[in-house]
């Protein structure tokens, strides 16, 4: 276990080149299990997740290679050696429930996976991913096993295509269905799917792989049944979610920063955002460029949504980026009940913040009366004190660097192993650009009280109502 030392209050400057996105090359790994033929992908992350995705492929019978310096990586699964994925996996993070819609269709036995992990950022149910493959003729039935649950799958009649409505334009349950749909017989309609540009990332691997699938104007994805599979070679698309969290360090510490390959199309919400507060970008033929430019700008209202919305997952560095702003910020977090637990640090910081289980803003949300904390005020500028910080979720370990970015004196931030989950050599990195920060193993009793900290750290619902502030 380690822990990073950070001594911030220097501009960050530089260039970086981004890494290939962690939300779209995991699930091109378990798209690629659908087909016996050799995947080659380019681009690809060195991160945590990546890593236990590739472990959990391997475990089916997937032969792999990995060349982490080229960033490139062949899979080929011929055939699978078991369709049951070990309880060690449980909790592991959200992919091994995407297994059950890409082996659905190329095993008659069981399809067994634990129960899926991720961030503690909400309750984060699979019943749209259920519902959604049940529809398509899966037998799906949650099992109590020696420690945990596990989900057993199968489809011994086959899938047959059906007209899947979601009831919410949920990135996983899209996933999953479109996975076992290019096995479906017949036509399948995801009506109401999410249309995330990793899921484009996906549909463009499998149109390559041999799928016939198409993105329809009103959020329908149709696929019709390919048992026919070609090699593909692809190219994963950037990090959309590492060029934003460098370019709210970059603008944060008052620096400039260039960023090698951040694709315009994908990033338009937040560089309007970005915009709106006075934080300056200028897009050039390979990459972004984010610079500081004058004093940043508060007055702002912003609430996440699924795309082409504002991302969720940009939310916390932007927190701490209006921590840094002139004025109030009014945020409203409507994808995730639960994704507001690491404002408690930075308040002991010294940002002001302050929760609310109102919907803030323009639209009443899902959690409207769900009695969570899913909208903030923050009131900038804050000067930053130094804080030892226990990362509690992978953006939230960004938004702790970046706000260590602005103090300095040191600041030390455990549970580095989340961070290194979605992000690519984050210290290589923020060193390049000129930031002090280095990684130290950790002491023992740290360990100990961070573990403490994290149990903490996902909010309770509330019931008590806090006054609505003045707008
Ligand atoms: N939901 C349900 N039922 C379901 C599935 C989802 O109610 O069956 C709800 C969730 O509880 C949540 C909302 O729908 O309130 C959105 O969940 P979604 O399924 O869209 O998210 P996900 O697939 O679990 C992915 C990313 C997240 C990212 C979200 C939203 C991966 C591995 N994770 O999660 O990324 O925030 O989409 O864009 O792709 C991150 O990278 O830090 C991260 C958390």
């Amino acid at each position: 276990m380690e822990i990073l030392k950070v001594k911030g209050g220097k501009p960050l400057q530089g260039t970086i080149k981004a890494a290939g996105a962690k939300n779209a090359m995991t699930k091109l790994l378990v798209a690629s299990l659908l087909s016996d033929k050799k995947c080659t992908f380019y681009n690809v992350p060195n991160i945590g997740d990546v890593e236990i995705t590739v472990n959990l492929c391997k475990e089916i019978g997937s032969e792999i290679k990995w060349n982490k310096q080229e960033k490139t990586l062949e899979i080929f699964t011929p055939c699978l050696k078991t369709s049951y994925i070990p309880q060690r996996y449980s909790g592991s993070n959200r992919i091994p429930i995407l297994m059950i819609g890409a082996l659905l269709g190329r095993t008659d036995e069981d399809i067994i996976v634990p129960t899926v992990g991720g961030d503690l950022i909400g309750n984060r149910p699979v019943d749209l991913h259920i519902n959604a493959l049940q529809n398509l003729g899966a037998r799906i039935e949650y099992r109590e096993m020696k420690k945990e649950g596990a989900y057993f799958a199968q489809a011994h009649q086959g899938l047959k295509g059906a007209i899947i409505t979601l009831n919410y334009p949920s990135v996983g349950a899209t996933e999953n269905t479109i996975l076992a749909a290019v096995r479906a017989k017949g036509t399948t309609l995801i009506k109401n799917a999410a249309i995330e540009p990793e899921i484009i990332d996906l549909i463009l691997f499998l149109q390559k792989l041999g799928a016939h699938i198409r993105v329809d104007v009103d959020r329908t994805i149709c696929i019709q049944q390919t048992n026919h599979f070609q090699e593909v070679e692809h190219t994963v698309l950037a990090d959309r979610n590492e060029v934003a969290s460098y370019a709210m360090a970059a603008i944060s510490t008052k620096g400039r920063v260039f960023i090698e390959g951040a694709e315009h199309l994908n990033m338009i919400a937040f560089l309007n955002k970005l915009r709106e507060i006075g934080g300056q970008f200028q897009v050039k033929q390979n990459g972004i460029e984010f610079f500081y430019d004058g004093e940043l700008r508060g007055g702002l209202h912003l609430e996440t949504d699924v795309h082409p919305g504002f991302m969720t997952d940009w939310q916390q560095p932007f927190v701490v980026l209006m921590t840094q702003a002139q004025g109030s910020c009014v945020i409203h977090e409507t994808v995730y009940e639960n994704r507001f637990g690491y404002t408690h640090m930075l308040k002991e910081m010294g940002a002001d913040i302050e929760l609310f289980t109102q919907c803030l803003g323009g639209k009443q949300c899902r959690f409207a009366s769900s009695n969570h904390h899913h909208s903030l005020v923050v009131k900038g500028p804050t000067t930053l004190k130094a804080k030892d910080f226990s990362i509690p979720d992978l953006r939230a370990g960004f938004a702790y660097v970046m706000a260590a970015l602005l103090v300095p004196d040191v600041s030390t931030i455990s549970n580095v192993d989340y961070l290194d989950r979605g992000y690519e050599d984050p210290v290589g990195k923020l060193t390049h650009l000129g930031a002090d920060i280095t990684r130290v193993p950790a002491p023992k009793k740290n360990m100990e009280k961070g573990k403490a900290a994290l149990q903490n750290l996902l909010l309770k619902p509330t019931e008590v109502d806090i006054p609505l502030p003045p707008l």
